[in-house]
């Protein structure tokens, strides 16, 4: 027998790299069901509302679905986006699997990138965000998932001023176990006005920009 034990490290890889393979193509799959919304290479829509979701990172991308699931994200009455969302997500993804695998594909896809920039003042917005917002997000807006924040670069704004108005207008991260949405509710609460925000967004806008 001793002299087996050292395949076992062979066959222990053998049988991860199959089931990661079949994991993949599940994967794959599940994803099939998000395209009309969020676009083929993941890319997002505007016009839908849905947002770019490729590369972003895999454990926020399974807690937003999650949270859509258990309606701790998108059951607020004023959340119209959040409702379609909810709605595609418990027809497709019946089970923590299906949410994993989905998940998974989604944090492997090449991350897209918004071309248009927007109006606003950089200058503001490069000094508030850095101030306000980069401790979490990342100086280039790239995420930091050691702090559970997600990459805003490549975001389209629409989509990133809705999601900042609903978390300070107790839309989105009031739940008690939505503890990384709580955090950023109170973050949103810091930034003075809809000035700011317009500078704040452009400012992530510019980081999205192929350079
Ligand atoms: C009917 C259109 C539609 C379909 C189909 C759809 N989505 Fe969405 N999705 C949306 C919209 C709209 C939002 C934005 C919700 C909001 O504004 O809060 C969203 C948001 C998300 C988010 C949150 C992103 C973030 O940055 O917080 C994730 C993750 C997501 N969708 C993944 C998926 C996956 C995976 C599928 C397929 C299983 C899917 N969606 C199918 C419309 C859709
Ligand atoms: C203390 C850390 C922290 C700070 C500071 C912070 N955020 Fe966040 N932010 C988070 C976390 C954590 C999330 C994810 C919440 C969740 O899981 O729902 C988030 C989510 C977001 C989202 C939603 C992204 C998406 O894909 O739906 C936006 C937009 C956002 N933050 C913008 C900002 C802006 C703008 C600032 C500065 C004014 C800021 N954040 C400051 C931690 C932070």
């Amino acid at each position: 027998m001793m002299g087996f034990r050292w395949l076992q490290p062979l066959f222990g890889c053998a049988l991860l790299l199959s089931s990661g393979t079949v994991w993949a193509a599940d994967g794959k799959a599940r994803f099939t069901p998000c395209v009309a919304c969020h676009g083929s290479q993941g890319e997002g829509n505007t016009a839908l509302g849905a947002p770019a979701i490729a590369g972003q990172d895999a454990a926020y991308v399974q807690r937003q679905l999650q949270h859509f699931r258990a309606g701790r994200r998108g059951a607020h009455q004023s959340d119209t986006f959040g409702a379609q969302m909810r709605a595609a997500g418990a027809t497709t993804l019946k089970d923590d699997a299906a949410v994993t695998a989905v998940a998974a594909y989604v944090a492997a896809l090449p991350k897209t990138q918004r071309a248009a920039p927007v109006k606003g003042d950089l200058r503001n917005g490069n000094n508030l965000y850095h101030g306000k917002c980069g401790a979490c997000h990342g100086g280039h807006a790239e995420g930091n998932p050691a702090l559970n924040a997600p990459r805003l670069a490549g975001l389209d704004a629409v989509y990133i001023r809705r999601q900042f108005s609903h978390f300070r207008d107790g839309v989105r991260g009031t739940d008690p176990k939505d503890v990384p949405g709580r955090q950023m509710a109170m973050m949103a609460r810091t930034l003075p006005t809809e000035r700011d925000l317009d500078d704040v967004i452009a400012f992530i806008h510019q980081q999205g920009r192929p350079q």
